[in-house]
């Protein structure tokens, strides 16, 4: 049994840089068409300038796959009208985070009262925002405490496009019905994980990132969205691989899913008999949201075994030693 997805996309990716870049950006390029590329590396993607150059590099890493990078610019007050305007065309978006919240987000946002000169020209000129939505709180309250944030962006900035970054709680999926202009991107590992995954038992640091992994509960709402096929819902995996010895003795956050997401993802809509639903949820809403046009690829699955291998190079996958059903066909690898 085959499933053929047209274009598929993954509206949040780490691909980083240098060696990783090399390891990690081939199995999301063999399995998308595009994918939203985060900016925090090192240093941030915060200009124009740094913009072309992180795009050629991702261009250069996915080759021989046809395959689109969408690279949201680091957030920060410094950006303007006079720098953005003329590179509109080939701009993706700008993506927020708060100072402090996350991996590399040191150069963020301290306080977003400061910001709205910088949303005013986004919404000027139609660049969507993307937002890493938690505060410095109680970790399992940080995505909650947020929502006022959105809010506020929300009222103010009409036009603009912002989408919560993968979300995953109850307040986060009940906000999407507030405003016409907020959307959300949804990961694998949200949707099939809770808390005790993580630390129930023996600690699986591979599951350990950043919005920490949530309750029964607040999984449940992301998974209804999906099930329910919300028109504002996209899939964006935040794969965002840390080498073995930085997850395991610096307790970096993030977790490696870019191997296992097509795989993972039939798996569980074909657990839950919506495969035919998989197609919107990884390329057709976010086609429509953004109106961005990736290459017209198609990628195939089959039905067939296989077992997570325990690492790829210095990174290690989630659900590495696992097996899954669904398999990328690659005629990439079938030709070489
Ligand atoms: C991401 C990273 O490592 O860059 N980490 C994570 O836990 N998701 C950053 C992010 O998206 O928060
Ligand atoms: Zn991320």
């Amino acid at each position: 049994m085959q499933l053929v997805l047209n274009r598929p996309l993954d509206m949040h990716v780490h691909l980083r840089q240098e060696e990783m870049l090399q390891n990690v950006t081939p199995f999301t390029a063999q399995q998308f068409a595009g994918a939203v590329c985060m900016p925090n590396t090192l240093p941030p993607v915060d200009s124009v300038e740094r913009y072309d150059a992180y795009v050629a590099k991702i261009k250069a890493a996915a080759a021989p796959y046809e395959f689109d990078p969408y690279v949201p610019l680091f957030f920060h007050e410094g950006l303007t009208r006079e720098e953005l305007a003329p590179a509109r065309e080939r701009l993706f978006g700008v993506k927020l985070y708060p100072a402090g919240v996350t991996t590399n987000s040191e150069a963020g946002v301290a306080e977003m009262s400061k910001i709205e000169p910088v949303l005013d020209v986004l919404q000027d000129l139609d660049l969507p925002l993307l937002v890493h939505g938690e505060t410095n709180g109680y970790s399992h309250d940080r995505e909650r405490e947020f929502m006022s944030v959105y809010d506020h962006f929300a009222r103010t900035f009409p036009k603009l496009r912002i989408t919560m970054e993968h979300i995953t709680t109850v307040e986060a999926a009940e906000f999407l019905e507030k405003h016409d202009n907020v959307f959300a991107t949804a990961t694998l590992h949200h949707l099939l994980y809770t808390m005790d995954d993580m630390l129930g038992g023996p600690f699986n640091p591979f599951l350990f990132c950043k919005p920490i992994i949530k309750s029964p509960k607040d999984r449940e709402a992301i998974q209804s969205l999906v099930i329910q096929g919300h028109p504002k819902l996209m899939f964006g995996s935040d794969s965002a691989p840390h080498t073995e010895v930085m997850k395991r003795t610096e307790g970096a956050a993030g977790c490696f899913t870019s191997p296992v997401l097509l795989p993972g993802l039939a798996q569980f809509f074909e657990d839950h008999d919506i495969l035919d639903q998989l197609q919107s949820f990884v390329s057709d809403r976010a086609l429509e949201i953004y109106g961005v046009n990736p290459p017209e690829r198609s990628v195939v699955l089959e039905r067939k075994e296989w077992t997570v291998p325990p690492r790829y190079g210095s990174v290690v996958p989630v659900n590495a030693g696992e097996t899954m059903r669904w398999a990328v066909v690659d005629p990439e690898v079938e030709s070489a």
